[in-house]
């Protein structure tokens, strides 16, 4: 392997799985998506940047995705974390990301949703039909019994995405993520599998 990661030399193998629906495809990110994602996620670098976590400074280089492309494949097998791309599945094109993160198993049962869609697909529905795929996987494959969200007060397009998911606004919570550098307040989003 090219890249610079120390420990991991090997290929990370992530499963087969792929979730289809009319317009989009999601799956598990592959070693071959680096060039697409680093195009896709450096033009909407300034716009995601306000809503996630502080970027880290090679964070679109490709000793970063290769140590995550790891992460996803170490917590896809200890049942940890489920991380996808989504493409469009005409252009077969990468159009984005949505992941089930901090899956918690025993009395719990629930993992938290995370999302970002490029710009130029934005608004047109891509990410509520990648968001019911994920959400069927979630309850009836990986036996999940909630799905829990949080967003900036002011994301408004996030509010409405889950809303229109089935999600139920719950609550607030003070200072609960730290996005771009800053704690901010969320608000509490939960779906629970009826
Ligand atoms: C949050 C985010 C993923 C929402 O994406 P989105 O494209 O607005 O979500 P949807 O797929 O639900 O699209 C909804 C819009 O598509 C429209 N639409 C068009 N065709 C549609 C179709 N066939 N089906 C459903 N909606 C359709 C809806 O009317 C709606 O339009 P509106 O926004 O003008 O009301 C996106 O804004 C984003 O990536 N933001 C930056 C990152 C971020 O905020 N992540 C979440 C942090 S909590």
């Amino acid at each position: 392997m090219i890249w610079a990661g120390k420990k991991e030399q090997t290929k990370p193998s992530l499963p087969g799985v792929a979730l289809e629906g009319f317009r989009v495809v999601v799956r598990p990110c592959r070693d071959t998506d680096y060039s697409d994602w680093q195009r896709v996620r450096s033009r909407n670098m300034d716009r995601l940047k306000t809503f996630e976590p502080t970027w880290m400074t090679d964070a679109l280089t490709q000793d970063f995705f290769m140590r995550r492309l790891h992460r996803h494949a170490r917590d896809w097998v200890e049942d940890r974390a489920y991380c996808f791309l989504i493409f469009d599945k005409l252009e077969n094109r990468l159009i984005g990301g949505i992941n089930l993160n901090h899956i918690c198993r025993g009395a719990a049962q629930n993992a938290a949703l995370g999302y970002w869609i490029d710009e130029t697909y934005e608004g047109q529905g891509y990410m509520a039909e990648a968001g019911r795929l994920v959400i069927e996987y979630a309850f009836d494959t990986l036996k999940l019994h909630r799905i829990n969200a949080a967003c900036l007060p002011d994301n408004e397009r996030s509010k409405n995405l889950l809303t229109r998911l089935g999600f139920e606004e719950e609550g607030f919570a003070k200072n609960y993520f730290k996005i771009n550098g800053e704690w901010r307040d969320h608000i509490l989003f939960g779906l629970v599998k009826s």
